[in-house]
């Protein structure tokens, strides 16, 4: 019933941003995006387009190649040269815009942080993304819930894969899913049998897919982790890409869907949907990219007309020179139980892509 509700409500949302969109808005929007190398970006960058440009806004969008920061930089000053009036950012890395942005404020172009937090710049006005911690207690309570925690009485054994440490929402999620599993992994109910535990330790270079399943391929061999081997109840990875990279490894060392561990993910990225429909992944969390754009329209035609910009969180993200406005979008868990309702029902993706 409660999904029913989110889903339809996601739904009168994404319609009335569709349908009902005037073209009383004329700001030139410069939109930065990190990467085309995953699909949420591409989404992103496309939804965020085609909404602005419904609102009458004329759009700069651009792709910083493949997570290269130099390229974005250049990008964003070559937005703020050419007149952009408002530019919305998806950094790569959080801490390397500080001094572009500095040409940003000079000419008072308004900066809106997209999905993840641009650091130590007074340049950023607002942040539109998900609730990020409650990404990770999503993830962490999926785990805690499927190897029963709270009744166990024998031991579980967790590895974990991380973000890169340059992307903020890196530490909430991870902060997140602690909140739910450190009391276990303190009490030594859940063990990392690799130790590895902290967030440097446990970080992926730029989301790179490639990069988790070597690290897993380590694992496995360091550990001799496997299905007739040492015992491996779950992997908190924090996206899908992670979760992909996994996947391989273990598919690899003779795991299949009658054994496979706990694996999360972030996104319903397609291969990742596909994975949990044949049951080598379990869940992921959905973040509906439409209603992110919508939001981050909503604020750059507020911002145009000098109107009050709508924000629900005005305590959580600091970015070293003050808390940022923010508005945060709710994630859901999916799992092979509702996908349908949630991404193939609401419109996300067609059943033929999954
Ligand atoms: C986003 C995730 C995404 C990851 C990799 C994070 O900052 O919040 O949705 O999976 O970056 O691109």
């Amino acid at each position: 019933m409660k999904l029913k509700t989110t889903v339809s409500a996601l739904c009168a949302a994404v319609l009335a941003v569709t349908c009902c969109a005037s073209s009383a808005y004329a700001a030139k929007v410069g939109v930065s995006m990190p990467t085309q190398s995953l699909q949420r970006w591409n989404q992103d960058g496309q939804n965020m387009k085609a909404m602005l440009e419904q609102s009458g806004h004329t759009v700069d969008l651009q792709y910083a190649g493949d997570n290269d920061i130099p390229t974005q930089v250049n990008q964003i000053e070559n937005m703020i040269a050419s007149g952009c009036d408002i530019l919305v950012v998806a950094s790569i890395d959080g801490s390397a815009l500080t001094e572009v942005l500095k040409g940003a404020k000079e000419k008072n172009i308004p900066v809106v942080s997209y999905d993840r937090l641009i650091m130590n710049s007074d340049a950023v006005s607002y942040y539109a993304t998900f609730d990020n911690t409650r990404v990770g207690n999503l993830q962490g309570q999926y785990i805690a819930d499927q190897l029963d925690l709270e009744n166990a009485k024998e031991t579980k054994y967790i590895e974990i894969f991380t973000g890169p440490t340059d992307d903020n929402n890196v530490n909430f999620f991870f902060g997140g899913a602690m909140e739910v599993l450190k009391p276990y992994i303190d009490s030594g109910k859940l063990v990392v049998k690799s130790g590895q535990t902290t967030r440097e330790q446990c970080a992926t270079l730029n989301w790179n897919l490639e990069e988790a399943q070597k690290r897993m391929e380590n694992l496995i061999s360091s550990i001799s982790y496997g299905p007739e081997d040492v015992q491996l109840d779950a992997v908190l990875t924090q996206n899908d890409a992670l979760a992909c990279g996994v996947v391989n490894a273990l598919l690899a060392t003779g795991y299949d869907a009658s054994n496979m561990p706990v694996i999360t993910g972030q996104d319903c990225d397609k291969p990742a949907v596909k994975n949990i429909v044949r049951g080598y992944q379990d869940m992921s969390v959905f973040k509906d990219t439409r209603m992110l754009a919508q939001q981050v329209v909503a604020m750059v035609d507020s911002i145009d007309k000098g109107e009050k910009v709508e924000v629900n969180d005005t305590t959580t993200y600091n970015n070293g020179t003050g808390v940022i406005p923010s508005y945060l979008c709710e994630p859901i868990a999916a799992t092979k139980d509702n996908y349908q309702a949630l991404l193939i029902d609401s419109g996300y993706y067609k059943a033929d892509e999954i």
